[in-house]
């Protein structure tokens, strides 16, 4: 073994089962026996792939998708372009391939995995995925209408209002109904009542719904809304359950998906019990494209998706991020992932425009310990 590679093992020691990326290169060329593994259990610490486009993010996401499977770890993945269903097919052998296996000193026999499809909105075979509107709660709904801050506490108060009145909020013609009875003649003293939310941002909320329908996101809401628990468990065939969940034409309504990963996420937080520190997770979630998360999100949404990720760890679940540049993720999130993959970075048109800022000296980085624990009863009491 070469000194290269006895540093690299140290680094990477850890009882109990790892994952296997590759081989570290050292001066150009491929060390076979410095074996890059990290532990499935440290996979519940989170984590970010990133890299320019092409670079092999989304191989990156399937390689750890069909290890954690062979563990029997559930792996939840969207796929926004097509990319995964690769996993259920088994790979070929070529001359190209075996050459680079045989280089990594690594075995590879092509074999496939079982795939669960799932589909938002039941559009597409496969599971489908809906949520009702009481359970995405007013915080996602108002990220999916690009609500600014007074309509999104408005929708707040609606929320609470129909809280109070015991009015079942399934769908949107449900959350429709709320708003154009506080605009109607009867609901006029309730509007009042309710204080801070004035008629003419009740009417943009209603135009804001009309609009997500035109979208064709009616078919996202109601019942029956999707049991999370069917996301994990182990395949009759004996591996973890992979989930993929497609995403056709994301680039239409980038908002309404990514919205929508975050309410699963959400409500694994609220249904899987605590159970400390395992050997390895019960399920790690991709987050591919995440950019598309943290597109104008605004600061209350950042603090929550920040709480959610920090407190799920000790639920079970593991969740990567998969982006471009790793400022994609906002420092309070990107903080918490203990596991970080870099491919190359392509020179973007966002590269080049950070680095052609002149530079100001650096500030500290504001570090969450992934050691805190968090006592549940800390944890958000109303769904965001
Ligand atoms: N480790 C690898 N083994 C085999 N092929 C690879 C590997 N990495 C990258 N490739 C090749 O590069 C192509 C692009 O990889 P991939 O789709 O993973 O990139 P990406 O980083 O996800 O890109 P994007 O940002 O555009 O989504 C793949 O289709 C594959 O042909
Ligand atoms: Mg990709």
């Amino acid at each position: 073994m070469t000194e290269f590679a006895d540093r690299i093992s140290a680094a990477y020691a850890a009882k109990g089962k790892a994952l296997d990326l590759g081989r570290g290169v050292v001066a150009g060329a491929t060390d076979p026996s410095a074996a890059v593994q990290p532990s499935a259990a440290m996979c519940n610490r989170h984590g970010l792939i990133a890299g320019g486009t092409g670079t092999g993010k989304t191989k990156t996401l399937q390689l750890m998708a069909e290890q954690l499977s062979a563990m029997d770890v559930s792996v939840f993945a969207a796929d926004m372009k097509g990319d995964l269903p690769g996993i259920a097919e088994p790979g070929e052998h070529s001359e190209r391939v075996d050459g680079r296996v045989g280089e990594l000193g690594m075995t590879w026999e092509p074999a496939g995995r079982a795939v669960q499809f799932l589909a938002l909105g039941g559009q597409g075979a496969g599971i489908p995925v809906r949520a009702t509107i009481s359970s995405f709660g007013p915080t996602l709904l108002a990220k999916v209408m690009d609500a600014n801050e007074t309509q999104s506490s408005s929708l707040s108060l609606v929320f609470r209002y129909a809280d109070d009145h015991q009015l079942g909020l399934l769908d949107l013609a449900d959350l429709r109904a709320v708003l154009q009875f506080l605009l109607s003649d009867d609901g006029r003293a309730d509007l009042k009542g309710l204080g801070g939310l004035s008629s003419a941002t009740a009417g943009v909320l209603l135009r804001k719904i009309v609009e997500l329908e035109e979208l064709g996101a009616e078919p996202f809401f109601g019942e029956p809304q999707l049991e999370v628990a069917a996301l994990i468990g182990v395949h009759p065939d004996g591996a973890g359950l992979v989930s993929c969940l497609e995403l056709p034409s994301v680039q239409d309504r980038p908002r309404l998906f990514s919205t929508f990963l975050l309410w699963l996420l959400a409500e694994l937080f609220e249904t899987l019990p605590e159970v400390g520190d395992l050997d390895q997770p019960k399920l790690v979630f991709f987050f591919d494209e995440a950019h598309l998360l943290f597109e104008g999100a605004s600061k209350p949404f950042r603090e929550q998706i920040a709480q959610t990720v920090r407190l799920i760890r000790s639920k079970g679940v593991g969740v990567f991020f998969i982006t471009q540049l790793p400022d994609d993720v906002p420092d309070e999130i990107l903080a918490q992932l203990g596991n970080r993959i870099q491919h190359a970075l392509r020179a973007s048109p966002r590269v080049t425009r950070r680095h052609s800022k002149p530079q100001s000296p650096p500030t500290p980085r504001r570090v969450t310990t992934t050691s805190k624990r968090i006592s549940p009863s800390s944890a958000p009491a109303r769904r965001w």
